[in-house]
């Protein structure tokens, strides 16, 4: 058994179910990284039908302040050599921002913006070392826009791309790169867990889980800066970014409605 390890937060389900199973066929042994165990299970015991890895299920609530301290340390103590970190655990609130409840919000800013920072920085540093890492940050196309009822969580993307892309220039010449993800709308259980109906719109521009994924981890295994998948959510990102902000935003209301 190979000692490459690739940590993917968020695996049971949708993306991060996806870069795992993919992962594993490039031959990384995994550590899942969610709150729900029985999937992680699930899926380990998938895998490994397929694949003799090491696979690790880690379930713990990364919205907690000390998650990622707590999973640097599982992986010191396991003595788990971690080159791959796939920060995908995310979730969206979504509707009027006055009239969500405040702790779901702050909940949110933990897990999109100060755990996938914390992870960075414990794992970053780690891979600085051993020069030698490759990191997935997941944005969403939404971090190009202002996007009202998506305001605090599209803000929460906006922070992961101007994070990430800065990130990946300060590490050049390191062994480390960083990789930032922009996804359009993809078919996972994000709809369901952000209490967003899909209308036709967004179900037009559905891509699946496994594309994006592969798309992903293609671009970070290829060191790039970020990656866009799919021709229509390239092209909206680009146009949004000629247009004047007020003009996007009224867009991005448009298409959610
Ligand atoms: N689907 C889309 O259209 C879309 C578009 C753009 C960007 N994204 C981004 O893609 C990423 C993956 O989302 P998805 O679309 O695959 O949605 P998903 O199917 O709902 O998956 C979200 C994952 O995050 C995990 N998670 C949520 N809260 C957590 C917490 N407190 N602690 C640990 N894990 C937690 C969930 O696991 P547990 O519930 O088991 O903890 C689950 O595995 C997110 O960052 C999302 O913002 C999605």
């Amino acid at each position: 058994m190979n000692n490459k390890y690739a940590v993917v937060t968020g695996a049971s389900s949708g993306l991060g179910l996806e870069f795992a199973k993919l992962l594993a066929k490039k031959g990384y042994n995994l550590v899942l990284v969610a709150r729900r165990t029985e999937r992680l299970d699930a899926l380990k015991q998938d895998i490994l039908k397929a694949y003799p890895l090491d696979i690790h299920v880690v379930p713990l609530d990364l919205s907690d302040g000390n998650a990622s301290q707590k999973l640097l340390d599982y992986t010191q103590q396991n003595k788990l050599a971690v080159s791959v970190l796939i920060n995908n655990a995310g979730f969206g609130t979504s509707g009027d921002f006055l009239s969500l409840p405040l702790e779901k919000t702050v909940e949110m800013l933990q897990l999109n913006i100060t755990t996938l920072t914390q992870l960075t920085y414990l794992f970053g540093n780690e891979m600085k070392k051993n020069k030698e890492g490759y990191i997935l940050q997941v944005s969403s196309v939404g971090a190009f826009q202002p996007a009202p009822s998506f305001a605090a969580y599209s803000a929460t993307k906006s922070y992961v791309m101007l994070f990430g892309e800065a990130l990946d220039f300060e590490l050049k010449g390191t062994g480390v790169s960083v990789t930032t993800l922009y996804p359009g709308a993809t078919k996972t259980e994000f709809f369901e867990a952000s209490n967003t109906k899909v209308n036709k719109n967004v179900e037009r521009m559905l891509m699946t889980a496994e594309e994006v994924a592969d798309m992903g981890l293609t671009a970070m295994f290829n060191r790039k800066r970020s990656i866009v998948p799919g021709f229509t959510n390239k092209l909206s990102t680009l146009l949004v970014q000629l247009l004047p902000r007020k003009l996007s935003t009224y867009i991005a209301a448009n298409v959610m409605k």
